[in-house]
């Protein structure tokens, strides 16, 4: 079964196209052409997405990478078995642009169309390319620009969230530190190469520690495996003006030029050992509490810092811990064929392209 897949939920305009016998998806799924055009450079002007722009680029960008996408794989549409789209979370502009060209070629071409959840897909780009497989039950620790959950999964295409941050999401808040330090956007990849610089316990920063249950009844209830990371974004810009020797009153995006190089090397290392810390605390914690699970998958675009999988490997064991190949831990289609593959073999039914809801959610349900 070829699956023509597209993503377009935050500043990727990507296509794919995934092959795999659902009855076998194990043994047979096959990469066939991956194609992403990131709207980073854009941004990087800008220090952050402006989603309106956003959604303009997809819209520039999406017939052309679905034409490479079928013309790297060598397919037409005849070959083409269904269609897959990321539906949800995402820039509801830009998710409009994705799902109205996937609504609009399943209906031209006559073909079946797949909506996918885009966590879904993070996970599942762990199914892409690794030799060896994630064994069940298993824990993912999803950690995305936009999100940060522990999710149990018994069998594929069942999620179960046992962890979720209360606030920003561990992705974001590098990318705030990196604004803070002056470097660019996107800046966990800017923090990662700054921190090899600099001394990762110059400085300590708190890990909070949650006991109250949350406000939202559709969070999980365990509050110890909850995350939040806005107060290590606070924490960073107290001690960046402490060392600065400036009051707290000063705007956050003067620090840059009142920082020496060293200083933010040793901030951007002490922050990024912090984060990865309180992130494997707490997956150590999941596992603590979930003696069944055989395999922990690390999903989202955070999954590509190398120092997380060093210390994630030494903690959790070789063996045990799967990251995505680094080119799919952030946004791409690939991993939304593959999560397609994975819910048409648990026997979902596609979706009718006349009434597709692409509504944000923010849980995987
Ligand atoms: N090497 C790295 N170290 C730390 N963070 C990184 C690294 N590379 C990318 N990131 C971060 O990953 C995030 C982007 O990941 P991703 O594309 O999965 O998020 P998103 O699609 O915007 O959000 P979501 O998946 O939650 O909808 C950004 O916050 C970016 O800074
Ligand atoms: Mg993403």
């Amino acid at each position: 079964m070829n699956i023509l897949a597209i993503e377009s939920s935050c500043d990727e305009t990507a296509a794919a196209v995934v092959s795999g016998d659902p009855k076998n998806l194990d043994e047979t799924l096959k990469l066939e052409s991956n194609v992403v055009v990131s709207q980073i450079d854009i941004f990087k002007a800008y220090g952050g997405v402006i989603p309106e722009v956003a959604a303009r680029s997809h819209l520039e960008a999406i017939l052309p990478v679905v034409k490479k996408a079928l013309k790297d794989a060598d397919k037409t549409w005849d070959d083409i078995d269904a269609i897959a789209v990321t539906h949800t979370p995402g820039l509801l502009g830009s998710l409009l642009i994705g799902t109205l060209t996937a609504r609009t070629l399943a209906i031209l071409h006559n073909k079946p169309l797949y909506a996918v959840h885009h966590l879904k897909s993070h996970i599942y780009a762990n199914w892409l390319t690794n030799d060896s497989l994630p064994e069940f039950p298993l824990i993912a620790l999803v950690i995305s620009g936009g999100h940060t959950q522990i999710i149990k999964m018994n069998q594929h295409n069942h999620f179960d969230i046992i962890g979720t941050t209360r606030d920003d999401a561990v992705g974001e808040c590098f990318d705030k530190v990196a604004k803070i330090l002056g470097l660019p956007y996107p800046g966990g990849p800017a923090i990662a190469e700054k921190a090899k610089q600099g001394d990762p316990k110059k400085y300590h920063f708190p890990h909070p520690k949650l006991t109250s249950a949350p406000r939202d009844k559709n969070q999980p209830d365990n509050p110890s495996l909850d995350f939040s990371f806005s107060g290590l974004k606070t924490a960073v810009l107290r001690t960046a003006q402490e060392i600065a020797n400036v009051p707290i009153s000063t705007p956050s995006g003067e620090l840059k030029n009142l920082l020496a190089d060293g200083q933010k090397a040793d901030l951007a290392a002490s922050f990024q050992k912090t984060a990865i810390d309180i992130l494997l605390e707490k997956l150590g914690q999941a596992l603590t509490e979930n003696p069944d699970v055989k395999s922990i998958v690390i999903a989202g675009g955070v999954s590509a810092n190398q120092a997380l999988r060093k210390k994630a490997i030494q903690e959790f064991g070789e063996d045990r811990v799967f990251f995505p190949e680094p080119k799919f831990s952030g946004d791409n289609a690939a991993m939304v064929g593959a999560s397609a593959l994975y819910e048409i073999k648990s026997g979902v039914e596609p979706t009718d392209p006349y009434s597709l809801n692409i509504l944000p959610r923010s849980v995987i349900s």
